[in-house]
């Protein structure tokens, strides 16, 4: 089979990194790639959301299976195209992936299907959302569009929310895609995310996986597209995991079907445990990052099976098997991320990193120079490790990630410590 790769980031590396063990695979692309999926793939230098170039690559090399990182080009129509010219889609089409593209689609949907989340109203005239606001107390103010996961305010106080408001509606910081917001009340509790394979019917679960948002230790600092990543969690009881399954997962995908719009590929719920039970805070059309990398080092199963799958309305044929061991992943980040940050710095001590036993170095932001690599972004590396419980993945994820240097790195201390007894 020849499978191609959209996107360029960690998620995709580990996501090549796990698809190029499969026996299946006779050829592996990755558009555009990065350093690391140029190890287990051929990087084609097209750019994520040029769909028409994609397409016609596609078509040009009769691949067989196209699985998609990243949600703008799912939110584009990157699986409609390719579904329109017969070629096979890992991934949502444009109109389902509308669950991540739009927050008041999203929280509509889980509204009619009595999927538990957060009360909210929506708003398109700024004035009105102010004065629905007046005297609600600490509120979760959230842009409905796509804002590269930088579109939601957890505030405080009214006056923070006001500010929100603001920003988003009279400044129009995130363009368009402020021109709706949606006022929420704020959930207390622990996050965890669990991500499921679909058809469309079948609903098969992954392992449950943390992030971590803020920048710093002791989650502080502003929030980033996410610093680090465990799995398992913990929290995630099996009878948890169940109630997420039955009353989230399920709903939703059977609410997707049911309003004629079947949803094919990964469905990620955000959630926030509460007293109350599980509460969803959102969901993505696709893996997460960096969950994905912890997932693909504890996936025992072949994974290009299940996303065929996916793809073809199977799924309750394959099964999927899991390692016993924990994983973690510590993002090692430039310094000023997730603000502005130096490109171009070199990175040192990769392979040593590398070599280390039970280890995977993902690459996110970097470049190929010469013969050095340098980073090129925010999130540079995702140093993932393998171990018999969170507490030893813990320690040989550091073990590799103080072999790693360059000129102003950051990454969080405290990575998986949440998962600790
Ligand atoms: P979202 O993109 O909707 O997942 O929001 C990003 C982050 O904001 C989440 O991971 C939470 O940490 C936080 N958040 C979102 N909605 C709420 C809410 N209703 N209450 C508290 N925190 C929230
Ligand atoms: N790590 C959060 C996300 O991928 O949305």
């Amino acid at each position: 089979m020849k499978i191609l790769i959209i996107g360029g980031g960690g998620r995709e590396h580990a996501l090549a990194w796990k698809i190029a063990q499969s026996p299946k695979v006779t050829g592996l692309f990755c558009a555009p790639g990065n350093p690391g999926t140029a190890d287990v793939a051929t990087n084609i230098d097209i750019p994520a959301d040029d769909i028409e170039r994609l397409l016609q690559f596609a078509l040009n090399q009769s691949i067989d299976l196209t699985v998609v990182g990243p949600e703008q080009p799912l939110v584009l129509g990157l699986a409609d195209w390719f579904q329109d010219n017969d070629l096979k889609v890992f991934g949502p089409s444009a109109k389902a992936a509308q669950l991540e593209g739009s927050k008041t689609f999203s929280k509509d949907l889980m509204q009619k299907y009595n999927i538990p989340t957060a009360d909210y109203a929506a708003f398109e005239n700024a004035n009105e959302a102010r004065a629905y606001l007046k005297g609600k107390g600490p509120q979760v103010i959230k842009a409905d569009g796509l804002a590269a996961g930088k579109g939601v305010f957890v505030c405080a106080s009214e006056a923070e929310a006001m500010d929100a408001i603001c920003q988003i509606m009279d400044n129009k910081i995130f363009g368009e895609s402020g021109s709706r917001i949606i006022i929420e009340e704020r959930l207390e509790g622990q996050e965890v995310s669990l991500l499921a394979f679909t058809d469309g019917n079948t609903v098969m679960p992954m392992e449950a996986a943390q992030d971590h948002k803020a920048v710093f230790d002791g989650d502080t600092g502003p929030n980033t597209g996410g610093m680090g990543a465990y799995s398992p969690a913990p929290i995630f009881t099996p009878e948890l995991k169940q109630q997420v399954i039955d009353k989230i997962m399920v709903p939703a995908v059977n609410g997707m079907r049911q309003e004629g719009i079947p949803y094919q590929g990964v469905l990620y719920a955000g959630l926030m445990i509460t007293s109350k039970g599980p509460k969803t805070l959102e969901f993505n059309a696709r893996f997460g990052d960096p969950e994905t990398q912890p997932l693909m080092m504890r996936m025992q199963s072949d994974i290009v099976p299940i996303m065929e799958a996916c793809a073809d309305g199977t799924l309750d044929s394959i099964s999927l098997e899991w390692k016993p061991d924990a994983a973690v992943c510590v993002v090692m980040a430039s310094e000023g991320y997730p603000g502005s940050y130096a490109k171009g710095r070199t990175i040192a001590g990769l392979d040593q990193a590398g070599s280390l036993s039970d280890v995977t170095v993902f690459h996110a932001g970097t470049k190929q120079m010469g013969d050095d690599i340098v980073t090129s972004g925010g999130r540079v590396l995702g140093v993932t490790a393998l171990g018999g419980d969170v507490k030893q993945a813990i320690e040989k994820a550091y073990q590799a990630v103080d072999k790693i240097q360059w000129q102003g790195v950051q990454f969080r201390k405290d990575i998986g410590q949440k998962a600790l007894p």
